[in-house]
């Protein structure tokens, strides 16, 4: 097929032949122009009166598929807004190759069609220049990746997708086994221990587009189903896996944007990330850093902060730049609803002018004040926004009101790309709803050297050698030195409580392989559709995924999940109830 896109004036004369849909087509003034779409771009062709295919082109309706030969030459009219703007094709011959129903929405960037419209007509919608372009960028992703990794040696494996579950956090996707009544396979939710698995088999380099399984809530950047880049290396620690991942996502961005990426990446511990932006994956677009107001107000006469204080938790503020006068109570009283999602009971502020004023005004005292615009460089129509309680509520809700404030605020610019290592993760986290700590990563990655002793003693204080990609506020990988020594493995098992029946049934056959000789190893996995995402400029993942599931995990085009007939149901020994 004919690339017309990069055809402009200096293209006039030529005879081309060019094959795809008719986007729109207009009849003016006898004149009739076509719209032809292809991936190529769209470009205009033009038929009169006089030629012969003329009542064939009267005749064409939007998504027929036809096929024109004629000549380019400039056009009298010129659209800057088209890339081909410049010139058009004046038609010697045109066929109609194939029709089309009546679209159900008009294949346009601008539609105006709801998301679940086009979802059910996902193959209309693929035609669209924006999501094209899309898939186009993905493509060169992949390819730029593996490049990458080929050069450097990696073998490019498949592992299994009816496999046993790996616990990491998601709940399973199970599938019925015919042949072993009653039994179940999962689907991966990565190729964790199996990409374990290869290091101990001698593959030393591994890496695979995989995908993954996760039955988990959707949000605008997850899906049931999705794409990792996933990486194993033996012989390593934890710089040599992070240098190989920030120099693999550089020559990315180099090589589909074009960009350059300051390498070595910014490393941010876990605890400083949540401490100065409420948040694991820290969005650098902006400043806006976290305040820890505590000690200035030790002495406070204001019950709500005593209280706190008293209880042991601290008291954290933003401030806000300039914008004092641009928030009403009712716009503070808005925000203070959106934290609330994160735990937070109350959102205080002060506003400074020529008299200090807002919520808590009247509680400060003269000392507070001084060592407040000491401390936050307060000016005149700044605003404090301030919020306290116990630690992670503070941070996490913070942390959310300072992403919600730099899109607000405009003070995010959107062509710009902030890389950063997330580093020393806690090994465990606390599970209010299970009541015992569950691993941060997954029950496979090394505590550091020094906290191993402490696996059964001191589990919230144990740290572990995991570290995250993060990219412009998003957890764009992540990954980990893994645990080689089939004791330690056997401690981690028993730190989150399973018992040695569990391990056995669970992990026993991973134990057991350890003890063959394992290297030491470690990996990472990028999540590429969340990558594609950033570099594509779109912040709903459905953009560049081609046949995505909606926030209910529905596939609208061919309606899955979808009953069965009850002949297969029978075959797996399986029953269902109301
Ligand atoms: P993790 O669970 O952090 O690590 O996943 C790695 C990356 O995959 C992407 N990702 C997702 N993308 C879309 N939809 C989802 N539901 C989803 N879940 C995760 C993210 C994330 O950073 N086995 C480990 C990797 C390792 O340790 O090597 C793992 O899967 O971008």
């Amino acid at each position: 097929m004919e690339k017309f896109k990069t055809y402009s004036i200096k293209d006039v004369g030529k005879k081309v032949e060019i094959k795809g849909w008719v986007n729109t087509v207009r009849d003016l003034g006898g004149m009739i122009f076509i719209n032809i779409r292809n991936r190529s771009g769209i470009i205009q062709a033009v038929i009169k009166p006089e030629n012969k295919y003329y009542e064939l082109a009267e005749s064409l309706k939007s998504e027929y598929v036809v096929s024109v030969k004629g000549t380019i030459r400039e056009r009298e009219q010129k659209n800057p807004k088209m890339k081909t703007g410049d010139i058009e094709i004046d038609v010697e011959s045109l066929e109609l190759i194939n029709k089309s129903l009546d679209i159900p929405f008009q294949i346009s960037d601008n539609t105006t069609a709801l998301e679940d419209t086009r979802l059910k007509y996902r193959y209309l919608d693929l035609r669209r220049e924006s999501l094209q372009s899309n898939f186009i960028l993905r493509s060169k992703i992949m390819k730029s990746a593996r490049d990458f990794l080929n050069n450097l040696d990696f073998i490019e494996t498949d592992t299994p997708i009816l496999c046993k579950s790996t616990p990491e956090g998601a709940r399973d996707f199970l599938v019925p086994s015919r042949v072993n009544h009653g039994k179940f396979y999962a689907l991966p939710q990565s190729p964790q221990i199996y990409k374990q698995l290869l290091m101990l088999s001698g593959f030393e380099r591994y890496y695979q587009v995989a995908r993954c399984f996760r039955d988990e809530d959707l949000r605008a950047d997850r899906q049931p189903e999705f794409t990792q880049l996933d990486v194993e290396m033996s012989f390593v620690d934890e710089d040599d896996v992070m240098n190989l991942c920030e120099n693999l996502v550089a020559s990315i961005f180099k090589e589909v944007k074009g960009l350059d990426v300051k390498l070595p990446l910014m490393r941010m511990k876990y605890d400083d990330a949540i401490k100065d932006y409420g948040s694991d994956k820290p969005d650098l677009r902006f400043g806006m850093k976290i305040q820890d107001l505590t000690e200035i107000f030790k002495n406070t006469t204001f019950g709500v902060f005593k209280t706190v204080l008293s209880e042991g938790g601290v008291i954290n503020a933003l401030v806000v730049k300039n914008n004092a006068d641009k928030y009403s109570r009712k716009d503070l009283d808005k925000l203070l609803d959106y934290i609330k999602k994160y735990g937070a009971k109350g959102l205080a502020n002060i506003k400074i002018g020529e008299e200090i004023t807002g919520s808590i005004a009247t509680f400060l005292s003269e000392e507070e004040i001084k060592e407040l615009k000491e401390k936050l460089s307060l000016e005149n129509n700044d605003l404090v926004l301030i919020v306290s309680g116990d630690y992670n509520t503070v941070k996490t809700s913070l942390g959310a009101l300072r992403c919600k404030l730099g899109h607000d605020l405009n003070l995010i610019d959107k062509d710009d790309y902030k890389l950063l290592w997330v580093t020393d993760f806690p090994l465990f986290e606390w599970s209010e709803l299970e009541g015992r700590y569950l691993a941060c990563h997954h029950p496979f990655t090394m505590p550091k050297d020094e906290d191993v002793d402490k696996l059964l003693t001191d589990k919230g204080a144990c740290y572990s050698k995991a570290y995250d990609i993060v990219i412009n506020g998003y957890e764009a990988g992540g990954g980990s030195i893994r645990i080689h020594d089939p004791e330690v493995q056997k401690k981690m098992f028993e730190a989150l409580e399973l018992t040695d029946e569990d391990i056995k049934e669970k992990f026993g056959f991973f134990v057991d392989a350890l003890k063959y000789g394992c290297p030491p190893h470690g990996g990472f996995a990028i999540g590429l559709d969340r990558l594609t995402m950033l570099l594509a400029g779109t912040d709903n993942i459905r953009d560049v995924i081609a046949f995505p599931k909606t926030t209910s995990g529905q596939d609208l085009m061919c309606d899955a999940p979808n009953y069965v007939d009850d002949s297969q149901l029978e075959e797996l020994k399986i029953k269902t109830t109301e």
